[in-house]
């Protein structure tokens, strides 16, 4: 198997059979988004325990990419803190995956993440407020 092949079958198998599918009822926070060009969504749950991600799902359809991404990006988000999470790159990201995408595949690989940390960085303005 090729290094190439090995990545696909690492994001179909995050697609087919995703990790931390589903809601947490009463998250810390959560966030819906949508890929403006295709219309497909992910949202995402998050508990906190102090600053730590305790526990992170989501929820969304579209395209294998969207989707298994989401499910490695919270298994990535379990058990790090908001800061770590808000200081993974795009690229590191991409990296992980391992694939090469093109300009607009990278936007659905980049959905959950951008989800994600939307959804703290949203937390961490209302916390501001309060
Ligand atoms: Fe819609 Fe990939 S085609 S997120």
């Amino acid at each position: 198997m090729t290094d190439e092949e090995e990545k696909t079958e690492i994001l179909m198998d995050h697609y087919r059979s995703p990790h931390n599918y589903g809601r947490i009822e009463g998250p810390t926070a959560q966030l819906l988004e949508y890929n403006p060009v295709c219309g497909d969504a992910v949202q995402m749950f998050v508990k906190l325990k102090g600053n730590i991600v305790e526990d992170v799902k989501f929820i969304g359809r579209g395209c294998s990419i969207s989707q298994g991404s989401a499910s490695m990006v919270t298994d990535l988000a379990k058990g790090k803190s908001v800061d770590e999470i808000m200081g993974i790159t795009p690229q590191f990201l991409l990296d992980l995956i391992g694939l090469p995408l093109g300009p607009s595949r990278e936007k659905c690989a980049l959905l959950p993440l951008n989800t994600l940390q939307k959804c703290l960085s949203k937390l961490n303005r209302e916390n501001v407020n309060r």
